[in-house]
């Protein structure tokens, strides 16, 4: 009986079809890995919620659907919201699979200018997909990490022009300017986010073994406030970041008694810039710190876990992070007052990841430090990740539109590839430079 029922219910409505929920019944890994992504989170993440409310408020509405139009595309679409997300039912915050599994056109490269079919088929990477009774599927070459459009079916999204014509964020910019982008080499967004395994990618009949894709997307950013699957985004986000950046750590005693400090990073695993999306918010530093024996002599970038790191008092920190400019020029960090972005990032890798490829750009950064008045035998340094920095969180909870409670939850993490440590004794190189790991690209022997 149960089972003559479930054959015989219709297929889903269109708004059925626009509730995860009821993906769940077939697609069950589907339905748990994106709840915890920042996908399903992005309509009531904290921060935006507040940013927004804001953004709203000192433009006196003008902001209109600008934001909303991303965080919760499916309401602008069915034209259910334009200028907040508080009284949207969930199934239509955040940027849910309806939304991404319609997308039949990309008008654009920024902003969301993705075309929703009204036809009620169901668009994936899936080229002879099993027929079933709750929707009609077909393969889209938009929804194939393997297909170069997919990209653009991601990126378009994930590139924002303010509305002063400020391109502050350029993920899909910056990914098209690099190796990933060139069809020899060719790494899709999908490729490196959307993570492939052997699976069913319905628990229904008749459904044979393929490859299946996470849909967990991990990133940068993490949940901030009570959410499923806060500890596995947060392992996701820290295995990621562990092999995004390769670092050299050189030191060099001087003629006058001090000890020069190199450090150089590399960005060899991100698509795109490092950090890339919101650059302006996020807050990227290097933590450097010297010893004699067990005492600490000197340290750089060694910030407390409550503290902004932008507001620390520490001339010699390396830090990688972007910021806004509004029309005079002045820094800012409301969205909707930037009309440029001064870029401090990490380029990704441009031509090849061969050194000795004569086409090799080398894209590294360096940043040198100076220890006076000590000797030490053993420096470490490493790099550090906050998603989004405390003085940006603090400006909205002084505003009335943050709780504090959210800045609480804000992670710090540390690229584990980044973490080095050198000893007095390691062996110099021919430049005079003793380094660790042994042998950085192209670090120039202090003049
Ligand atoms: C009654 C079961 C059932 C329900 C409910 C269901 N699906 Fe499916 N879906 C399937 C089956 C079966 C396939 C084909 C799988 C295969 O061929 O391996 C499929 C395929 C897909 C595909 C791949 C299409 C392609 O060609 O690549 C997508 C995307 C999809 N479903 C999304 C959804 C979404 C979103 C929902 C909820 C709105 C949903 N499905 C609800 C059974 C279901
Ligand atoms: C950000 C866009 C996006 C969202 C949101 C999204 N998907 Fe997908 N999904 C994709 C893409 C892209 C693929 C195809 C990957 C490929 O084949 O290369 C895919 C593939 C699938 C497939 C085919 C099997 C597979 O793993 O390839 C199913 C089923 C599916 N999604 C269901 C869902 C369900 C259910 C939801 C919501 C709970 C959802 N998706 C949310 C982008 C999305
Ligand atoms: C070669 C693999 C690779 C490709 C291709 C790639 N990414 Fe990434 N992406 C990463 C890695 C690694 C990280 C984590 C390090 C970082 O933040 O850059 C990341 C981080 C991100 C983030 C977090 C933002 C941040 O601060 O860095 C976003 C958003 C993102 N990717 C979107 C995209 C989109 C959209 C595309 C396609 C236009 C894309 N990625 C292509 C590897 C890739
Ligand atoms: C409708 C617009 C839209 C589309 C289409 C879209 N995204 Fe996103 N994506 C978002 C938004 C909005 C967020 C972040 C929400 C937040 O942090 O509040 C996000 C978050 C992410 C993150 C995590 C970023 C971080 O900072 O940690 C990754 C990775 C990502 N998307 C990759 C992809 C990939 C890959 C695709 C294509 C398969 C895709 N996105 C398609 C809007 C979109
Ligand atoms: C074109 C689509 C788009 C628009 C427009 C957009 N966002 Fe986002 N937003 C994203 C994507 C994609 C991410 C994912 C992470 C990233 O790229 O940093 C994101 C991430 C975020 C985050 C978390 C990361 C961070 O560090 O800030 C906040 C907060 C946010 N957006 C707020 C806003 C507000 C407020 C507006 C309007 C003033 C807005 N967004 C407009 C696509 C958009």
């Amino acid at each position: 009986m149960i089972l003559w029922l479930a054959a015989c219910r219709p297929a889903l409505d269109a708004e059925e079809l626009r509730d995860p929920q009821a993906c769940a019944e077939c697609h069950p890994d589907h339905v748990a890995e994106w709840e915890g992504s920042m996908h399903a989170h992005a309509g009531d993440d904290p921060v935006f919620r507040a940013m927004n409310a804001k953004g709203q408020r000192e433009t006196n509405g003008a902001l209109g659907d600008f934001c909303v139009k991303c965080h919760a595309p499916l309401a602008v679409a069915l034209g259910e919201a334009t200028d907040d997300v508080d009284d949207l039912p969930p199934e239509l915050r955040g940027v849910t699979c309806a939304f991404c599994h319609q997308v039949d056109a990309v008008e654009g490269d920024h902003g969301n200018p993705l075309r929703l079919a009204d036809d009620g088929v169901l668009r994936g990477g899936i080229r002879d997909p099993v027929e079933n009774r709750a929707h009609a599927s077909t393969w889209s070459p938009l929804h194939d990490r393997d297909a170069p459009e997919s990209s653009s079916m991601c990126g378009s999204c994930h590139d924002i022009v303010t509305p002063l014509g400020g391109h502050i964020e350029r993920t899909y910019a910056e990914w098209q300017g690099s190796l990933f982008a060139k069809p020899a080499f060719g790494l899709s967004c999908g490729d490196c986010h959307m993570r492939g395994r052997e699976g069913v990618a319905a628990e229904a009949d008749d459904v044979k073994l393929r490859r299946v894709h996470e849909h967990t997307f991990p990133g940068v950013d993490v949940a901030l406030i009570d959410w499923p699957d806060r500890e596995r985004q947060r392992q996701q986000v820290q295995d990621l970041l562990d092999d995004t950046v390769n670092a050299w750590l050189c030191v060099s005693p001087t003629a006058d008694g001090t000890t020069l400090v190199v450090g150089t990073l590399e960005n060899v695993a991100s698509g795109h810039f490092f950090p890339s999306g919101a650059t302006a918010d996020r807050r990227v530093w290097a933590e450097v710190h010297a010893y004699e024996g067990e005492r600490e002599v000197w340290s750089s970038g060694a910030i407390a876990p409550d503290v902004a790191v932008a507001s620390a008092s520490d001339p010699s920190i390396w830090r990688l992070w972007s910021t806004l400019l509004n029309e005079q020029g002045q820094p800012t960090h409301d969205f909707w007052e930037a009309a440029s972005l001064d870029p401090g990032v990490l380029l990704p890798v441009q031509t090849t990841l061969d050194p000795n490829d004569p086409t090799y750009v080398s894209t590294h950064l360096q940043h040198e430090w100076l220890v006076v008045g000590a000797v030490p035998d053993r420096i470490t340094m490493q790099l550090d990740v906050r998603p989004i920095g405390l003085d940006i969180l603090d400006e909205l909870v002084e505003s009335g539109d943050l709780d504090p409670s959210v800045r609480d939850a804000m992670p710090t993490f540390t690229l584990g590839s980044t973490v080095l440590e050198w000893r007095l004794g390691t062996p110099s190189n021919a430049g005079g430079l003793s380094c660790v790991p042994d042998a950085p690209p192209v670090v120039a022997a202090p003049e």
